[in-house]
């Protein structure tokens, strides 16, 4: 038998980014905030409020009032979307940009929490498109047909074929990322699409299959969408996470719902990972024997698609026990971390 190597015991990363959040608005918003602030230097905010922001002036003041809600001391900034609809008009394109606004999400009507206004035929959408990819604006898809007829487990694949890839073939020069990616297929989509085409992946993407959600009975704080996928899939992403390619960079899809509605006949999807996103991560690298792959996965590559300079300052991550707390407030509510309740082998310092 040959020596077992030491164990790393730390790593210090160039302080990393969240490339997809959820962080709702209100008390709900004061309670999650601090939480990414805490290891994240900036984060791209997901535009599906009730009503969706859908305008440069409500993403302006969506940006004002999450700022309201970083602690003193900390420097985080929130990176503006808009959500994309039928209607959403080419002009306001222009806006957005000037507003700082950096991307356009897309989901497909009815895919997921709050896509009720989402795009019902991305053909209609094609004029404001052509607007963002004249302005540099990029294209975030949440990637999954909508079709009652397609399994639940099949919509991503369904999705590349059907619209993913005519969509990049109509505009070459947009930046697309295909967020949190769920399956073999998409992760090898990505792979092959060329520099113009990246994917976000999810802590909790990479480290459970769907086993999790039903291991000994019906776990809801499991369930999100896309849903969790088999082992062959999990495996992939890992792969892809892992790789080194720079199309393949960090976006929790932390989106906290309040307990009792996950606890629920019929359960919010969402995986609240904003509290210890950065030990989930390093736990899944960590099995993957890919610490070293971690800050560029982190830290570099998803700047560097967004254009945007990489951050200065630093992050560290000592293996060293962290109790996940059983819950939070959440204005009137309660919110549930993923892992609630176990200890992790990674804490930020
Ligand atoms: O699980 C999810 N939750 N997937 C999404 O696409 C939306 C998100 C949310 O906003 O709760
Ligand atoms: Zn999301």
């Amino acid at each position: 038998m040959g020596q077992s190597l030491p164990m790393t015991s730390s790593i210090t990363l160039t302080r990393p980014d969240d490339w997809h959040l959820h962080v709702r608005d209100g008390a709900a918003m004061a309670a999650v905030v601090p939480h990414t602030a805490a290891q994240f230097a900036r984060a791209i905010i997901m535009p599906n409020l009730k009503p969706p922001v859908t305008t440069a002036a409500q993403a302006i003041a969506y940006r004002d009032r999450i700022r309201a809600c970083v602690p003193a001391g900390l420097a985080f900034e929130p990176l503006m979307t808009l959500y994309l609809t039928d209607k959403l008009p080419p002009e306001e394109i222009r806006r957005a940009k000037a507003a700082g606004v950096v991307a356009l999400k897309f989901y497909p009507a009815g895919a997921t929490t709050n896509s009720d206004a989402g795009v019902t035929d991305i053909r209609k959408t094609y004029a404001t498109l052509e607007a963002m990819q004249r302005e540099g604006l990029l294209l975030l898809v949440h990637g999954e047909v909508t079709s009652p007829e397609v399994d639940l487990f099949d919509r991503e694949a369904a999705f590349i074929d059907e619209q993913l890839i005519p969509l990049r073939r109509d505009f070459p020069g947009l930046k697309i990322v295909m967020e949190h990616i769920t399956t073999r297929e998409a992760a090898h989509y990505v792979r092959d699409a060329g520099p113009l085409t990246a994917a976000t992946l999810t802590a909790h993407h990479l480290l459970y299959n769907r086993n999790a959600i039903f291991t000994g009975g019906i776990r809801p704080h499991y369930y999100c969408l896309p849903v969790l996928k088999r082992e062959t899939h999990r495996l992939a992403l890992v792969a892809a996470a892992t790789s080194g390619h720079p199309n393949f960079f960090l976006g929790t899809d932390s989106a906290p719902h309040a307990a009792h509605l996950k606890e629920h006949a019929v359960g919010c999807a969402g995986c609240y990972t904003g509290f210890n996103a950065m030990e989930l991560y390093a736990q899944a690298f960590d099995a993957a024997g890919a610490l070293d792959k971690l800050e560029a996965f982190a830290s570099f590559f998803g700047a560097d698609f967004y254009g945007l300079p990489r951050n200065t300052g630093t992050l560290t991550l000592r293996r060293e026990p962290l109790l996940v707390p059983e819950a939070f407030a959440y204005g009137e509510a309660q919110l549930k971390p993923l892992c609630a309740g176990e200890t992790l082998a990674w804490k930020a310092a």
